[in-house]
């Protein structure tokens, strides 16, 4: 059986300046440990605080993401930021398909697909969001729809490129409303996505792909979300704002 690493993954979302980005990262810095082997820990600041976070985190283990990336490398495209931009100041990682940029911004499956592979060709890893609405839950049309999510946001991937990347979890009800899925409701879906990658890209790919949970993870529900054997990790808004929360939730048993 693969062994994952587990992910803990801040997404701060529209939240912190450089300046703030410095000081909370300072704090975050001094509640890990000098170096971790037993877990991956990821910040993804807003777009104009990366290179102060680049600067914050250097001999830190933290590793830094962009919340979005553009599909070209470079051009006439007011307003976006390209993937050779986000590694030159020191990006890894990059999310991709977050459910507040397919409702807000009307980022579809396709869009997704072509990041994706943007973010590939310039060697940042994906963090590659599905989920479902509240209505879409009640109405049992929650699989298929995560489904249909990952199949057209990694159409045309190979296998080895799927076994690289990371899927998020997010149930749209979750984020952000303090109601979290149980671990038994999580847990499900993770399977579930686990199946339909095994389908994608074999056993062994889809056994090395790290499945993370978003929505409300908190200090006192981390341990319980991360004790399933599908929840590779989490993605966390808003208790990753806070040094001692994120720090915690990083320190999961
Ligand atoms: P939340 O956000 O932890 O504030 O619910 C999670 C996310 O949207 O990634």
């Amino acid at each position: 059986m693969a062994t994952r690493l587990p992910l803990i993954a801040g997404n701060w979302k529209m939240h912190k300046t450089p300046a703030e980005t410095a000081e909370l990262l300072s704090a975050l810095v001094t509640r890990l440990p000098a170096a971790l082997s037993d877990r991956e820990v990821v910040v993804a600041p807003p777009f104009i605080a990366l290179e102060t976070a680049a600067r914050a985190l250097r001999g830190s283990p933290i590793r830094l993401s962009a919340q979005n990336l553009h599909a070209e490398t470079h051009g006439a495209f007011t307003g976006e930021v390209s993937g050779p931009m986000l590694k030159a100041v020191g990006c890894q990682y990059v999310i991709i398909g977050h459910s507040e940029r397919r409702q807000y911004c009307g980022e579809t499956d396709e869009q997704v697909a072509q990041k994706v592979k943007a973010a590939q060709r310039d060697s940042l890893t994906p963090i590659v969001c599905v989920g479902e609405t509240l209505a879409e839950r009640e109405r049992g049309d929650m699989l298929s729809v995560i489904s249909r999510q990952i199949r057209a946001g990694l159409a045309g991937q190979t296998a080895q490129a799927i076994a690289a990347l990371v899927l998020a979890y997010e149930p749209i009800w979750a984020i952000g409303t303090g109601k979290t899925a149980s671990p038994e409701q999580a847990q499900e879906v993770h399977a579930a996505i686990r199946h339909t990658l095994v389908e994608l890209a074999g056993q062994s790919s889809a056994a090395a792909v790290r499945i993370v949970y978003g929505g409300s993870v908190k200090p006192d529900n981390v341990d319980g979300l991360l004790a399933q054997p599908d929840i590779d990790g989490a993605l966390v808004g808003g208790a990753s704002l806070q040094a001692d929360s994120f720090a915690r939730i990083v320190h999961f048993e």
